[in-house]
């Protein structure tokens, strides 16, 4: 049932001062102050009256266009503004997601839009014939519109059509975020084309010092930009108890956005030299990357993050064609930590679902030949003949095979036998195509087709094989981030997967992107990501793209990108491994703007891989199982060896149970960092399940059992850790245990460093 009230300028919500406009949330708990001082438009946010946004600046710095020859003067929007005109309204509306973590949500705010103009005059041309030519006055206007709810705010700027403003090139957006102390921070280091790197926990006067190692100059795309550059988004905590994350919502035709902070250093700097000069030179191609605050107009103060778009390969950060807007710029804010993950904020500033028909896209759980290649075992390739690759000049036939190829016939029957026979719904298989003999970082434009089977891989019979199973296979693109090929064979490789009964397709974007000197979270790239998804839309296609753009929420207006990496995933455990808190960290952060495809269900965690490696993942086979729960995503992976399921099945069973779909969600408890704890109701059905992860200091958990049905008994099984187990030293020591509970049970468990646990609640 949908429910809409709408009501214009509501006289309540708004209240004028000296000192500006004030806007409340519909609750009272937020308030958003705004102004326009010295012709610079200025926000600043509350919550509870306790100051969160200090007053910052908002604009954009606009760069010079060649072409531009029409005497328009290329001033910035960022001052000489004044106050033209001030619209408010309330909205509340419930909608339902296609898929998501709750059936029903509720999208309940006010708004405030400020329209601001410019005006100037620019010198008479030289007089003619002997007329005397009059100077001419310009102006131009820009909107700045907010919606402040319960748990946050959100802001954007408009720029509707006018003879002043038709087209223009961004040189960076510098909308400011004052923070009011040294709050501690949860970041990754900005970088235009990776997020693969470990969370940091630090305070904000310790990004600078930290920044060299936390960089992850392995991965396969590093890009950083300055010594105080964050990503979003940006989980913060202040030294008195709110939680406050800084993201945005609707990246669509746009850069995408990280953030710079104001530090003691910079601030000495921009007092010293005026202007500030603090370039930070990355490593590998330094010269066009440059630090942000170095040209800066205003006096910032300390812990102030100014916003810092990705470049395209020119350097540029946006080519604007006006009507448009900007992305939302989020600011979350709560003194419960719960209420960072149960917040649809996100979710609500994106717009409503653009597909007509959306009765093929479904939640999916899915195994895959994958993780063998991934711990060393087996090969994408197919060949160790040749030292590259020219995929017009290879007769695949004669062709010797390698012996490790793992997308074959044999394999992957076993892996459709296995999904049909545990209720998984798709089997992906990577390595099928030709073309991953060398097929990274080698600067190649046609590096695959998305066509070609290799010899081994009978495309027809496995589809066959599986949909007589009640299975699908799961298309692999990657990429290779050689996007120019990727959109010239892409309409029909998605020919190829409506053939053959695909409906979902990974895709992968590893290395530099190609053409050269583009960046991952670049406009132009956003915009290939985007086209894409809406590309697969036509074909009934869902999209789970990796190495992509980190997620704004578009899943709510496009609900066949059902997934994004974007962030370290289960692959790093077999890469050096990550942090137990890292689970505990990335709902809070990564998860905040779409799911993760993070692929977890590792059993067998010493890995062992390559005679070099001596990975491991950090978690037990309880807190394995929690992440089904606590990791939202409506596609799930099983990601470890069949064989390794077969040898603990009893602890598969909750696998073979869970939902990837939600009636319900309640964070029971929440800490970032330390632990979450979830219940959520399944889709469609009376069951409930439970799913908690701590980090590496262990937790214990009390959980009152008061959502379920009155009058109700269920059959509980909980999945937990064994007294002695341990992430480093006993991963596989769990206990299950069943019983038959009812509303206001109380549940006790302990979770092991580094580990969970799990609960199934099936109602009788
Ligand atoms: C990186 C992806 O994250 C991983 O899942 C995939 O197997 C490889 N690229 C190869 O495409
Ligand atoms: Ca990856």
């Amino acid at each position: 049932m949908k429910r809409l009230f709408l009501f214009i300028n509501f006289s309540f919500l708004i209240a004028h001062f000296s000192f500006g406009t004030s806007v409340t949330s519909p609750n009272g708990n937020v308030v958003l102050n705004f102004s326009v001082e010295d012709g610079r438009p200025v926000y600043s946010v509350t919550y509870k009256g306790r100051p969160v946004v200090l007053p910052s600046h908002l604009g954009l710095e606009l760069a010079k266009d060649k072409h531009a020859s029409m005497g328009l003067d290329e001033r910035d929007l960022m001052d000489g503004f004044f106050l033209e005109k001030e619209e408010t309204s309330t909205f509340d509306e419930t909608w339902q997601p296609v898929w998501g973590e709750t059936r029903d949500i509720r999208n309940h705010y006010n708004e405030y839009v400020a329209t601001l103009s410019q005006q100037w005059r620019t010198a008479p041309p030289k007089s003619h014939g002997g007329m005397q030519l009059q100077p001419r006055l310009h102006r131009r206007h820009m909107l700045i519109r907010f919606r402040v709810f319960d748990d946050g705010i959100g802001f954007r700027y408009e720029f509707p059509q006018q003879p002043e403003l038709v087209y223009f090139l961004i040189k960076d957006e510098r909308s400011e975020f004052r923070m009011t102390g040294d709050h501690t921070a949860w970041w990754l280091p900005g970088d235009y084309d990776t997020q693969e790197q470990e969370t940091q926990e630090t305070k904000l006067s310790e990004i600078r010092g930290r920044m060299k190692e936390a960089v992850n100059w392995g991965n396969s795309s590093v890009a950083v930009f300055s010594e105080t550059g964050v990503q979003t988004s940006l989980q913060m905590k202040s030294q008195d108890g709110l939680y406050i994350n800084i993201h945005e919502a609707a990246c669509a035709d746009y850069a995408t956005m990280h953030l710079e902070l104001v530090d003691a250093e910079t601030s000495a700097l921009t007092t010293q030299l005026g202007g500030g000069s603090n370039a930070y030179t990355p490593n590998p191609q330094p010269s066009k990357y440059y630090s942000n605050l170095t040209s800066q107009t205003s006096n910032l103060k300390p812990f102030t993050f100014v916003s810092h778009l990705t470049p395209d390969a020119t350097g540029l950060k946006g080519c604007m064609q006006t009507p448009c807007e900007t992305p939302w710029r989020t600011v979350m804010v709560s003194d419960d930590a719960r209420d960072m993950l149960s917040s649809n904020l996100i979710l609500n500033l994106n717009e409503p679902c653009k597909l007509e028909d959306t009765s093929w896209i479904h939640p999916t759980k899915y195994c895959g030949v994958w993780w063998e290649m991934i711990v060393g075992k087996s090969s994408w390739h197919y060949t160790d003949e040749f030292p590259s690759i020219k995929l017009d000049q290879i007769d695949w036939k004669t062709v010797k095979p390698n012996g490790r190829h793992a997308a074959n016939n044999e394999k992957v029957k076993r892996y459709i036998d296995f999904a049909a026979k545990n209720g998984l719904d798709q089997v992906l298989v990577e390595g099928w195509n030709v073309g991953w003999e060398d097929w990274a970082n080698m600067w190649k434009r046609d590096v695959f087709d998305f066509q070609t089977p290799y010899p081994d891989f009978d495309i027809k019979m496995l589809n066959d094989y599986a949909h007589s199973k009640g299975v699908k296979l799961l298309m692999h693109h990657e990429t290779s981030s050689s996007t120019q090929n990727y959109e010239r064979h892409m309409e029909k490789a998605f020919q190829l997967m409506n053939k053959y009964g695909y409906d979902a397709v990974k895709t992968g974007y590893v290395g530099d992107i190609i053409p050269r000197g583009d960046h991952h979270y670049s406009q132009s790239m956003n915009n290939h990501y985007l086209y894409v998804v809406k590309e697969a839309a036509k074909h009934h296609i869902m999209v789970n793209a990796h190495e992509a753009t980190r997620p704004t929420g578009l899943c709510r207006t496009y609900p066949n990108l059902v997934g994004n990496e974007s962030a370290r995933g289960t692959e790093y455990e077999a890469f050096g491994g990550s942090r137990p808190d890292h689970t505990c960290i990335l709902p809070f952060t990564r998860l905040q703007g779409g799911p993760m495809d993070y692929t977890p269900g590792i059993f067998v965690t010493k890995l062992n891989t390559w005679s070099d490696n001596t990975s491991w993942a950090r978690i037990t086979i309880a807190g394995s199982l929690a992440l089904y729960l606590t990791m939202y995503s409506p596609l799930q992976m099983a990601a470890d060896l069949p064989e390794h399921y077969e040898k603990f099945d009893d602890a598969f069973q909750f696998i073979r149970d869970v939902a990837c779909d939600w009636d319900e969600s309640i964070y029971l408890e929440a800490e970032p960092a330390d632990y979450i704890t979830v219940a959520r109701k399944a889709k469609g059905t009376d069951n409930w399940f439970i799913g908690g992860k701590c980090d590496e200091n262990g937790h214990k958990s009390v959980i009152r059992l008061d959502f379920l049905d009155k009058g109700r008994k269920y059959d509980c099984t909980i999945y937990s850790d064994a007294k002695d187990a341990h992430y480093e030293t006993n991963p596989q020591a769990y206990v299950i245990s069943k019983r038959v509970v009812k509303k206001g049970d109380v549940l006790k468990l302990t979770e092991a460093p580094g580990g969970g646990f799990a609960v199934s609640l099936m109602a009788k």
